[in-house]
């Protein structure tokens, strides 16, 4: 996949399926699923890592993401999410940071922010970078969003994210992400930009179609359950099922059973078994 077979999807009228992964089998596995963009989203702040807020995960950590999924891919367009302050101070720091995901072999970097970080996208796509950008319910900025709310719910709202849009279609961003806001806004966005258009939380309106893999699947350690997610499996419950089960088999000692155990020339050699836990009474 690259931006002009995601170009191509969008003139054919295919919606694209997007997903987070932060790891090589999640990875592996929405490759095999036929997934065609990987976003290797900084939510993993809070997803792999168990922390507050997007805010809290930097350039290493992110990079070990990064370089594990990109492991798995071959065919999937992978989009490397640029963590709070790896692009905001500076179009140099912006450069390098995007490079480095592009080095691990991403096809492209996220930043949030319309008009004002359009100067960071300009510098990253003369760099030779895509850039796919983020407006509406932006996670870095919760602070001067006010928490998680919902955005373009006023015309004049609506009217902003159509102008950072297009702040972004000029700095030469190839697409927008817009999350968190009604289906109305996203189309009334979609409508006046040229660039692809995907949306988490935004409606169908647009050319693809982003969820958080832990979301989809059930795994998310907490209870945050927002209204635009549809969950498809209960992988968490299914990990604490199996992992009960394995305690309760070795507690009872019947793991590891005959079948889990290595031959071994023990008999041969003593002429006897050799005595083994195996042997002795399972503990009450
Ligand atoms: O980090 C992420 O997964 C994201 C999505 C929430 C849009 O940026």
């Amino acid at each position: 996949m690259t931006c002009e077979t995601l170009r191509a999807m969008q003139r054919r009228g295919e919606r694209a399926v997007m997903l987070t992964a932060y790891d090589y089998p999640t990875a592996a596995f929405a490759e095999r699923a036929g997934v065609d963009i990987l976003l290797v989203g900084d939510s993993a702040a809070m997803t792999m890592m168990g922390l507050p807020a997007t805010t809290c995960i930097g350039m290493p950590e992110m990079t070990v993401f990064v370089r594990s999924v990109c492991r798995a891919v071959r065919r999937a367009f992978v989009v490397g999410d640029l963590p709070f302050m790896s692009y905001q101070p500076s179009d140099e720091v912006a450069i390098v940071n995007a490079g480095t995901f592009v080095t691990a072999g991403c096809d492209a970097v996220k930043c949030e922010g319309g008009a004002r970080v359009a100067a960071r996208v300009r510098a990253m796509t003369d760099a030779g970078i895509a850039v796919m950008g983020h407006l509406g319910l932006t996670p870095q900025s919760l602070g001067q969003l006010g928490g998680y709310r919902v955005q373009g719910k006023t015309r004049a709202s609506a009217d902003r994210l159509v102008e950072d849009a297009l702040a972004l279609e000029e700095a030469g961003a190839f697409a927008v992400l817009l999350e968190g806001m009604p289906a109305e806004a996203a189309s009334y966005v979609r409508e006046r930009v040229s660039i692809l258009t995907y949306g988490i939380g935004a409606g169908p309106h647009v050319d693809g179609q982003l969820l958080i893999s832990h979301d989809m699947l059930g795994n998310f350690v907490g209870e945050i359950r927002p209204r635009f997610v549809k969950r498809y499996a209960q992988v968490g419950a299914l990990i604490e099922g199996a992992i009960e089960a394995y305690a309760d088999d070795v507690r009872s000692g019947r793991f590891p059973a005959e079948e889990h155990c290595y031959a071994s020339g023990w008999e041969r050699e003593f002429g006897r078994p050799a005595v083994s836990l195996l042997a002795a009474p399972a503990p009450a």
